[in-house]
C-alpha cells in the first residue's frame, strides 16, 4: 500500500465545511492507503501562539470528532504532532538546507500575513511553516497528501526540500504528491463559505435545535416571501444542502420551488432533520467516547507509540546519511 500523511490543525469542533472538505475523504482513503494522520498542534502556534492555552481543549473536541466520525484508530496510527520529538528534529535538520527565499515566496504563507494582518510581527516559526509541514510528512515518508488547494505551495515546497536533501546527502525522501479529491464548498448560514473564523458554522455536534435554529435564520431567494411565491433555487445557499444531505429529493424540491408549492420554512426545517439525522450514528459513537475523559487521550497515546517506530527510524537514517551518527 502507498503511504498518505496529513494534518490538520487543532480547530476545536468539526463543521460541516470540514467533514465535507477533509475527514471524509481520510476516512475514505483509509481503505486504499497506509494512513498517518496527526494533529498539526505546533503548526496552531505560528498564528496563535498567545492563545497557546486554548489548543489542549481544540485537540480534544477535533480528535473527539474525527473518531466518532469514524476514523480508524486501529488501521493506521493517528496521533499529535507534538507528542512525536523526531518532527521538531528533522525540522531542525531541514532549516539548515533551505534557502530563505524558498520561504519568502511562499504565497500560502504571504496570504496568512496578509488575512492575519501580521507584517511585522511576523515570527520565524511561520516563516518556517512549510519546513515543518514538510517535516511532519517527511518523517514518516509520505508519498502523497490529501489536502486542497490553498496548500499546493506547501507541498511543492516539500517536494522541492526532499529533492534538494536528495541531492545533497542522498536518495532518500519521496517527493510527496497531492491528492485531490472531490471537496465542495459547503456554504455557511450567512452564503459565504463555512469557516469558523466567520462564525457561520454547523457543527457536527449541533443539536437538532439548534441546527433548526441556523439554518431558519439563512437568507435565501430574497423575491421569494409567501409560500406560493416562485423561488429561485439557484441563489438559494439552503438549496446547495439539498444537493449535499438529500440528493434523491433535490429536482423535486426545485421543481417545487419554482412552481410556488414549497415555502422557505418547511424547506429549511426539513432539511435541517436530514442533516441532523445524517450524524445518528456519530452522536452514538461520541457518546461512547465521551463517557471517560481519558479515552481520547489514550487512543492519541497508542498513536504516538504507533507512529514512534517510524519516525525514529527516519531520524537515525537521515542521521546515518549525514554521518551524525556518531557513538
Ligand atoms: N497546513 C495544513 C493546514 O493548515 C495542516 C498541516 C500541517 C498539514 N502539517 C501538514 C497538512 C502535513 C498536510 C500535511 O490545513
Ligand atoms: Fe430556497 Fe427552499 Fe426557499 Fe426555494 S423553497 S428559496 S430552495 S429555501
Amino acid at each position: 500500500m502507498k503511504r498518505i500523511a496529513s494534518g490538520m490543525r487543532p480547530t476545536g469542533k468539526l463543521h460541516l465545511g470540514n467533514y465535507f472538505g477533509a475527514l471524509k475523504n481520510w476516512i475514505e482513503l483509509q481503505d486504499e492507503y497506509e494512513c498517518f494522520y496527526f494533529i498539526a498542534d505546533y503548526h496552531a502556534l505560528t498564528t496563535k501562539f498567545e492563545a497557546s492555552k486554548e489548543i489542549r481543549n481544540n485537540i480534544y473536541e477535533m480528535a473527539l470528532d474525527w473518531f466518532s466520525m469514524g476514523l480508524d484508530y486501529n488501521r493506521s496510527p493517528i496521533y499529535l504532532q507534538s507528542s512525536m520529538i523526531e518532527i521538531p528534529i528533522l525540522h531542525l535538520i531541514f532549516s539548515m538546507i533551505v534557502p530563505m527565499p524558498w520561504l519568502e515566496r511562499n504565497p500560502t504563507v504571504k496570504e496568512m500575513i496578509r488575512d492575519l494582518d501580521l507584517k511585522e510581527n511576523v515570527g520565524y516559526g511561520l516563516l518556517g511553516y512549510p519546513v515543518l509541514q514538510s517535516a511532519d510528512i517527511l518523517i514518516v515518508k509520505g508519498e502523497y497528501v490529501p489536502v486542497g488547494k490553498d496548500q499546493l505551495p506547501h507541498l511543492e515546497f516539500a517536494r522541492e526540500l526532499a529533492r534538494r536533501f536528495n541531492y545533497i546527502y542522498g536518495e532518500y525522501f519521496p517527493e510527496p504528491e497531492p491528492i485531490f479529491t472531490e471537496t465542495p464548498i459547503i456554504y455557511g448560514t450567512d452564503g459565504k463559505k463555512m469557516s469558523k473564523s466567520l462564525n457561520n458554522q454547523i457543527n457536527l455536534s449541533d443539536s437538532k435545535e439548534i441546527m433548526i435554529e441556523k439554518i431558519s435564520q439563512m437568507v435565501t431567494d430574497p423575491s421569494k416571501i409567501r409560500k406560493n411565491d416562485p423561488g429561485h433555487p439557484d441563489i438559494c445557499s439552503v438549496f446547495t444542502y439539498y444537493g449535499y444531505f438529500d440528493k434523491k429529493n433535490e429536482e423535486n424540491v426545485k421543481k417545487e420551488c419554482q412552481n410556488g408549492e414549497r415555502g422557505c420554512v418547511q424547506c429549511k426545517k426539513e432539511i435541517a432533520l436530514k442533516i441532523y439525522n445524517m450524524f445518528e450514528d456519530y452522536r452514538e459513537k461520541k457518546t461512547e467516547l465521551e463517557k471517560d475523559k481519558d479515552t481520547i487521550w489514550d487512543i492519541l497515546r497508542e498513536g504516538n507509540k504507533k507512529a514512534e517506530k517510524f519516525t525514529k527510524e527516519t531520524i537515525e537514517e537521515v542521521k546515518k546519511l549525514m554521518g551524525l551518527n556518531y557513538k
